[in-house]
């Protein structure tokens, strides 16, 4: 059997991030070493209780390290998108976990050491602010060498924002992070709003879906139907955009999206900040990789198989 990849999910849970856990802990190729939180769709407390009771609903067998509660720059956050996630972050389920404690380190130091312990192999799925990398790319700068490629929900290149015209949730909730982690060195790849606006789950798939796969099921009956509420209320849609499991999909089976190779840049003044700007490099040596194409139904059916073959 082939060596599994050892993974971090950065996270901020998240109706989304809840969805892609699971289906992250649903991946033959990906093994969750940890699970690191941050500021973002609720506050940092929240986030991390709510990491602990997925973990521990789904026993899902990796340490729950809590990282940053404010900006890179010290700016502490005390809105949060309570219309899309519920005030709780979870569609107001108010989950408690039972047993299952966070880590003592926090979430920097706890990406420091398994970078070093997985040197040249560890990836990491962020799917939320990148406040947690941007702390450990300025405290180590071995982190930087030790991780292999960062894997980030976030970003908008050749779409509108969904914040702002210009700017995505995951950058514009933290710019100076997103410029430092770009900044870096570390190889990575953006799967953005140019990719997770075009697979949709639709209620009718959620519903056949959450009828499937046993508890999990049970929890996207618990956690969707707020979402797709907030959804249909914006956009008149009645499905949500496959934001943070497209960043699982891609760690899981880089093939399932096409990307070009160059280099990301944030901008972090005026009336634009926030927004991702990608220089295409035609020689195929940038550092960074775009997702500009999706093969949805592929990725949705994937997502369903994992599902059902896991917890159904
Ligand atoms: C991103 O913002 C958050 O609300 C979601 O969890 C996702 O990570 C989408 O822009
Ligand atoms: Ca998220």
């Amino acid at each position: 059997m082939t060596k599994k990849i050892p993974v971090i999910f950065d996270t901020d849970p998240g109706i989304d991030d809840a969805m892609a856990l699971i289906f992250l802990n649903a991946c033959q190729r990906l093994e969750i070493k940890g699970v690191t939180t941050v500021f973002g769709n609720a506050s940092l407390a929240q986030c991390t209780n709510n990491a602990l009771y997925l973990c521990e609903r789904f026993s899902i067998d990796a340490p729950v390290h809590a990282g940053a509660d404010k900006t890179i720059m010290g700016v502490p956050k005390d809105d949060f998108p309570t219309l899309v996630h519920g005030a709780d972050g979870l569609a107001n389920i108010n989950a408690a976990p039972e047993s299952r404690q966070q880590g003592i380190e926090p979430a920097s130091a706890f990406l420091i050491e398994s970078a070093e312990e997985y040197a040249n192999e560890l990836v990491i799925i962020a799917v939320g602010r990148m406040t947690n990398l941007a702390v450990a790319i300025r405290e180590s700068s071995e982190f930087v060498s030790n991780a292999k490629e960062v894997i980030l929900m976030g970003g908008a290149v050749s779409v509108p924002g969904n914040v702002t015209q210009w700017a995505e949730a995951n950058v514009f909730g933290d710019p100076e992070a997103a410029d430092i982690l770009f900044a870096s060195g570390i190889p990575l790849t953006l799967v953005g709003l140019d990719v997770t606006m075009k697979t949709i789950m639709k209620e009718q798939y959620i519903q056949d879906l959450a009828s499937r796969c046993g508890d999990a099921g049970h929890l996207l009956s618990q956690i969707t139907p707020y979402y797709l509420n907030s959804y249909l209320g914006r956009t008149g849609v009645n499905g949500f955009a496959c934001h943070d499991s497209s960043a699982v999909a891609h760690a899981e089976n880089p093939e399932i999206q096409e990307m070009e190779t160059g280099t990301l840049s944030v901008v972090l003044k005026g009336e634009q900040r926030g927004r991702t700007v990608f220089m295409k490099d035609e020689n195929g040596e940038g550092l960074h990789s775009l997702c500009t194409g999706v093969d949805a139904p592929k990725l949705l059916k994937t997502y369903h198989e994992y599902l059902v073959r896991t917890y159904g």
